[in-house]
Parts: structure tokens; C-alpha cells; sequence
């Protein structure tokens, strides 16, 4: 057989790796039978750890009510809309996606439907998913740069930048562009910085929306479940028109959901407007089933979010006396259990300021991040690091110590 034709053409993550994952318990994941512990945790989706006996017992019970999907309304979507909507009351329509890229992107698409105006307003340091009229960095002018090739440059043409957390400079453009924004869309609290001060900031965005019929977009797929009492939004007492959420939701199985308010529920009836929303597996029951039952769990178990904050806290306290005492050039930043190392000796206030000084160490990350995985630590690419429920103080202690060592020889 021609050997050329057989051959497997890989994506730039597999063709890097050596290392693929083939197992999953507890805080640990496996390569080859060799354990690794996880500060991912999928990205944030295991809130509870890998094969957590809520998620096994879950899957059990679909396999043995025989269950099975249907590309059609069902049961266990509407089940799972319930529990939902206890965590997220403001939620007056709820729509299936299958990821959060997918959620973002037909978010984007029903704000477009609701207002004639044509630009939307990103707000630095925020990430959304693999949606084309996002794909775009801001440079040190807030202009946008492309980050994949293949993006359209009329959807460059309509996105603006707004800086995270800075009132001032947001309402001067803001203002210049305001008859022109169908949209100002966010990342509430941050995984590129994770600080607990952008409270007031979110208020000041409500208000500008409400002032100048803008739909505003919380995009909470890190926040939603994973902040109580629920969001983002529900922790300050904000409106948000539209609302993603994913990760979490969907209990380890691929999810992604759109919020709608009443006030655009109402808009989109009094309208009739009519947005394309479906999708095969939109609603699925098996994610629906899986999600549902997670939650239903985290509901009974509040405590599990506080527990978490507190690993998190220890994680953040024990490494940053020692990062003081040492001398070194890293801090660890923390809102409520998302963590992250910025590797800088300066206060860091936002997205840009990390990039630049971090941008001297980029070397030394690779060599950190390499220095873990050889001593079966497994440190997420993106940066935030995520514990679960089930990551144990002992595996906790085990990683500082690592850390530690890394960063005092490395960084
Ligand atoms: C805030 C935010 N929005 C959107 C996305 C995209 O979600 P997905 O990877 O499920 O497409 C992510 C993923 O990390 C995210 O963190």
C-alpha cells in the first residue's frame, strides 16, 4: 500500500506531544499506566475530578435505562433546563450549544438580530472560543490583529477594543462609538488574570448598555457553576442581557448554553425575531443527562465550592510567602478556585502588562512546565490552573514542593 496515503496528517497539538493522556482518576491522570497529577482538570470542566463516582454513577444509570440520544426535544434536556434555571433565575430562555465557542458565536449572532447597529465591543484580556469575528488580539493601539488566518476582514473592520477594568478609557470609547455598537461582549472575571477588583467596571458596562441600548454578553463559561452562588453576574447583582455558559454544565461530557434575559426574551417576541439556533446534538440527553445529574449534586453539596476555594487559598498563600521570602519574579493570582502563576516580579493589573513582562521568560516557562511533567505534574498550556474537588492537600504539597524548586532553579 502507498505508505504516503496511510499516513495520519496530525494538528499542531499532537504532532508536539509525546505525551497523550489515556486515563483519568481522581486528581491524576495517565500516560501508559504512569500518573500525573492534574492542574487542569479539563480545562476547568472537572469540577469533581477525573471518573468521579457522581459522573460514573450517572453514566451507569444512562446505560441502564437504556437512554440513548435523539436529535429531537427530549425529557432529559427539559429535566436538566430546571436545575439550570435554579442556578441561574435571570435565565428567561435557555439554548443548547455543544461547546462554548458554539454559544458565543449564536450569541453573537442573536445580539446581531436585535438591533440594526454593526460594531461589537471586545474587552481586552478576554478569550472566547474559536469564533471567527473574535479571533483577534488588540496591539498597544487597541487595534485588532489577527490570530488564525483564514478570518474575514469585515469582521475585523467591525470589532473594537475596550481595556478590562479601566473605566475611564472604556467610556471614551465607548462614547465615540456608541450609536455604532450592536454588542459589548466579556469575560467577567479573567482566566488570563484571575483578580477579585472588577466589580465596579462590570457595573459601569450594565449602565453604559442600559443608557445606550447595547446588548451587553457575559461570557461566563469559566464563572457559571463555579462562582456562587452560581455566576458571575448573580455574585454582583448584574443584568446581563445574554449569557454563555459551558465547562462545568455539562459534568465532563461537551456542553455549551446561552441565557437569555426577559428583557430580550420579551424584545425577541414583541419582534418576532426568528434566530437559527438548532443543531444535531443540541440538547443531546446524554450531556443533558450527565450535566443534569452533576448538578443536581453540586446543588445538595455547596460546601464542595468553599472546600475548593480554600485549597486554592492555601495553593496561593503558601506559594506566594515563599515567592516573597525568595525573592522571586512570579506571584500567584487567584479569584475564588481560578489560579494562576503570572511570572513577573511587577504587579500585573492586566492582560497586556502580563504579555510584555512575561515575554522574557517564555523560555524559562518551557523549561518549568517541562521540569513538572518530568516530575508527573501536569501544568495546563493555558496557563490557569484549575483543582477539583478531588485533588487532594497531599497531591496539593506534592506540586508546591515542585513548584517551588522550579521556579527558585528556573524562573
Ligand atoms: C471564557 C471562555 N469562553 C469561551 C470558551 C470556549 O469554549 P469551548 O472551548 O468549549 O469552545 C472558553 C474556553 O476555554 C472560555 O474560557
Amino acid at each position: 500500500m502507498n505508505k504516503a496515503k496511510t499516513n495520519i496528517i496530525l494538528n499542531e497539538d499532537y504532532k508536539d506531544n509525546k505525551i497523550l493522556f489515556d486515563k483519568g482518576e481522581g486528581d491524576k491522570i495517565f500516560f501508559k499506566n504512569k500518573a500525573y497529577i492534574d492542574l487542569s482538570n479539563c480545562a476547568g470542566s472537572l469540577i469533581l475530578g477525573h471518573n468521579s463516582q457522581v459522573f460514573k454513577k450517572s453514566l451507569k444509570l444512562y446505560l441502564n435505562k437504556k437512554i440513548s440520544i435523539f436529535a429531537h426535544p427530549n425529557a432529559h434536556a427539559i429535566n436538566f433546563l430546571k436545575n439550570i434555571k435554579k442556578n441561574f433565575p435571570n435565565f428567561s430562555r435557555i439554548i443548547f450549544c455543544n461547546s462554548g465557542t458554539e454559544a458565543v458565536m449564536k450569541s453573537l449572532r442573536l445580539s446581531k438580530s436585535l438591533n440594526k447597529k454593526n460594531l461589537i465591543a471586545n474587552v481586552t484580556g478576554s478569550w472566547h472560543g474559536s469564533v471567527d469575528k473574535l479571533l483577534f488580539y488588540p496591539d498597544k493601539y487597541l487595534k485588532p490583529q489577527n490570530i488564525s488566518d483564514g478570518l474575514s476582514l469585515e469582521d475585523k473592520k467591525r470589532l473594537i477594543y475596550i481595556p478590562y477594568n479601566d473605566i475611564e478609557k472604556s467610556n471614551k470609547i465607548l462614547n465615540k462609538f456608541k450609536n455604532d455598537i450592536n454588542c459589548i461582549i466579556i469575560e467577567p472575571i479573567q482566566g488570563c488574570l484571575p483578580l477579585d477588583n472588577a466589580k465596579k467596571y462590570l457595573k459601569f458596562l450594565e449602565k453604559f448598555c442600559k443608557i445606550n441600548n447595547i446588548i451587553l454578553i457575559f461570557d461566563e463559561l469559566i464563572t457559571g457553576i463555579r462562582i456562587r452562588p452560581g455566576s458571575i453576574q448573580r455574585k454582583y447583582k448584574i443584568n446581563a442581557d445574554i449569557t454563555t455558559i459551558g465547562k462545568i454544565v455539562g459534568g465532563g461530557l461537551p456542553i455549551g448554553m446561552i441565557g437569555i434575559s426577559e428583557k430580550i426574551n420579551k424584545i425577541m417576541k414583541r419582534k418576532k425575531i426568528k434566530v437559527f439556533f438548532g443543531g444535531t446534538f443540541s440538547g443531546n440527553s446524554l450531556s443533558s443527562f450527565i450535566g443534569n445529574e452533576t448538578l443536581k449534586f453540586l446543588l445538595k453539596n455547596k460546601k464542595l465550592f468553599s472546600n475548593l476555594n480554600k485549597k486554592c487559598l492555601h495553593f496561593q498563600k503558601n506559594l506566594n510567602q515563599f515567592i516573597q521570602k525568595e525573592k522571586i519574579g512570579a506571584k500567584v493570582y487567584r479569584f475564588d478556585s481560578i489560579l494562576r502563576i503570572v511570572f513577573s516580579k511587577k504587579e500585573i493589573k492586566n492582560r497586556a502588562q502580563r504579555d510584555f513582562f512575561e515575554k522574557k521568560n517564555v523560555s524559562k516557562l518551557v523549561k518549568f512546565r517541562q521540569y513538572l511533567l518530568d516530575n508527573k505534574i501536569y501544568y495546563p498550556t493555558s496557563g490557569i490552573i484549575f483543582l477539583s474537588d478531588s485533588t487532594s492537600y497531599k497531591s496539593i504539597n506534592y506540586v508546591l514542593k515542585h513548584i517551588k524548586f522550579a521556579l527558585k532553579k528556573l524562573i
